[in-house]
């Protein structure tokens, strides 16, 4: 399907949840304040490898919506469920060539080039996005 709708309302604090969109993966994540805050910190981090602020990533802070395909040769990263391992930088590691993201969503540890791609998505009202 072109476009998805994504219910929100049943996601808890700090889970992550893969819908598909376009045969891809699509990682929402329900960010903690810690999490936000952890993402806020970095704006600025010289190790960003794709600089940029986690403002211009997300719509509501909380919620984090990006591809699930690694930016290097297209991986799943792992990271979602909570028995994978999420990476030095707490948000998902690529297990194909060992690149890393942040809970932005951002890659700190390459060989991975870009950020997780950001979908177009708009918010239908506090508990659903349409992506696509
Ligand atoms: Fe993810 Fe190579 S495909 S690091």
């Amino acid at each position: 399907l072109a476009t998805i709708e994504v219910d929100l309302s049943s996601i808890e604090p700090g889970q992550r949840v893969t819908v598909k969109w376009r045969s891809q993966p699509l990682f929402v994540v329900r960010r903690t304040p810690e999490m936000v805050a952890a993402a806020v910190a970095d704006d600025l981090n010289s190790g960003l490898l794709d600089p940029q602020a986690d403002a211009e990533r997300v719509q509501r802070p909380e919620w984090l919506v990006v591809v699930g395909v690694c930016t290097h040769l297209g991986c799943i990263p792992l990271g979602q469920r909570p028995d994978e391992p999420h990476g030095p930088y707490k948000g998902w590691f690529c297990p194909c060539h060992g690149s890393a993201y942040d809970v932005s969503g951002r890659v700190r540890r390459g060989p991975a080039p870009r950020n997780l791609h950001v979908p177009p998505y708009v918010f239908l009202d506090d508990s659903r996005i349409r992506i696509g």
